[in-house]
């Protein structure tokens, strides 16, 4: 997908790693009132701090009502994938707002699986019939960007973006391998332009007049949540071993869901940059700034007031990394992909490191920038592969190996 703005070639941004200059990042182990934090139940204090700082400056309070959910089955294909998975479409319908439309959610559970199987839970850009070549999944019919070209006309998906992006969702690898997929379309819980929330669950949620109110990233990590919801009435699955999984965008949702909600057992962030994993003090590819002007309703009003002071900011994203431990995390970058600051994003999982220890583990357990396509780590793991801004076989490959190792 081509996205309108936010693109690598902007002149403007800087791709020198010698004019990065110097940054001092907060102390994800010292309290605001200062305090040293030395142990867990320290860190279980400071953890409810740090999560009410990303709240109120970077993604907005999420709403902690909650909701009433119905989970309403419309279709069941014992034999998917050439008979190797069962697929199940789940309507996750909002009882008290009967006006919102549901999360159309496509889960596939392998078919020779002998118990309740571990399942990476992740949103898809572009309709769940976009991920899939298999016909009978239904069109989506929600609001579509036009910017995926002659696939998309006046905003509604045509049959020819059945499968599109197929190819980031290895479904036969990953099933093959024991894993269940659950994935919906991201614009099920909010159209991803500024005034998509009109329609989305935050027209019912939060309040529009504070600058803290939530964003769409917001809105799509409160979503991975009620998907897991379902997921924990589901059979088939083992809702201990939900695997948060998200690219770019949506693997800045992933990061913020897997922050808040401890039921996730591991997060996977594929090239989540700016807003992700990345450390918004360094300089270097896409800003704060530039993508609070791009992307107005991703993130909180508040955020918008540090575009020019980013050293202001009571947190960075090795913060928000650190929240997910002591699970499993798994931070990827694309060397093709400076947009995102692979070196960035590496920093961001370093950052995380003292808190993994803290809990007797050793994240990435390393602060050398690895090799093109050498995967290091160990309760963190990180790679730079080759190639380009996407989900690659390659990027899958190293998911599995993680999710046998540490979450199964
Ligand atoms: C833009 C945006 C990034 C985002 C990406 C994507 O490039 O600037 O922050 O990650 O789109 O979602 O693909």
């Amino acid at each position: 997908i081509r996205f309108a703005a936010g693109q690598a070639s902007e002149p403007t941004y800087n791709y020198d790693e010698a004019k990065v200059g110097t940054y001092t990042l907060p102390d994800p182990l010292r309290m605001t009132n200062g305090k040293k934090v030395t142990t867990k139940g320290e860190w279980a204090k400071r953890r409810t701090e740090l999560l009410q700082l990303f709240a109120d400056n970077v993604y907005g309070q999420t709403p902690n009502q909650s909701v009433r959910l119905r989970f309403q089955t419309t279709h069941t294909e014992p034999n998917a994938l050439g008979g190797k998975a069962i697929r199940k479409q789940v309507s996750i319908f909002f009882a008290d707002y009967p006006k919102l439309q549901p999360i159309d959610v496509v889960l596939y559970v392998p078919k020779a699986a002998k118990k309740p199987s571990p399942v990476f839970l992740g949103l898809n850009f572009c309709g769940n019939h976009c991920i899939t070549n298999e016909s009978d999944v239904p069109l989506s019919t929600r609001w579509m960007t036009n910017a995926i070209g002659e696939v998309s006309v006046n905003s509604r998906a045509t049959e020819k973006s059945r499968g599109m992006q197929a190819r980031r969702w290895p479904l036969d690898t990953i099933l093959a391998r024991g894993y269940a997929v659950a994935t919906a379309y991201y614009g099920d819980i909010e159209p991803d332009y500024p005034q998509g929330w009109q329609t989305g669950i935050r027209s019912v949620l939060g309040d529009t007049t504070k600058a803290t109110n939530w964003g769409a990233i917001g809105a799509w990590a409160w979503g991975m949540s009620r998907m897991l919801d379902y997921l924990q009435t589901e059979p088939g699955i083992d809702s201990k071993r939900v695997i948060a999984f998200g690219h770019s965008r949506i693997g800045k949702a992933a990061a913020w869901a897997g922050a808040q909600d401890e039921r996730f057992a591991a997060v996977v962030l594929n090239e989540s940059g700016e807003g992700g994993a990345a450390l918004a003090r360094r300089w270097y590819g896409e800003t704060v700034e530039r993508i609070n002007t791009s992307f107005p309703h991703w993130f909180c009003k508040q955020y918008k007031s540090y575009n020019k002071r980013v050293a202001e900011l009571p947190i960075d994203q090795h913060e928000l990394l650190a929240l997910i431990a002591p699970r499993p995390l798994y931070v990827a970058s694309a060397d093709g992909d400076q947009w995102s600051d692979p070196k960035g994003e590496f920093l961001g999982a370093v950052g995380a490191e003292p808190i993994y220890r803290l809990y007797g583990k050793t994240g990435l357990g390393t602060t050398t920038f690895p090799a093109i396509d050498q995967p290091v780590g160990q309760t963190v793991r990180y790679h730079d592969r080759t190639g380009k801004h996407d989900v690659t076989n390659y990027d899958w490959e190293q998911y599995l190996r993680f999710a046998d190792e540490l979450v199964r």
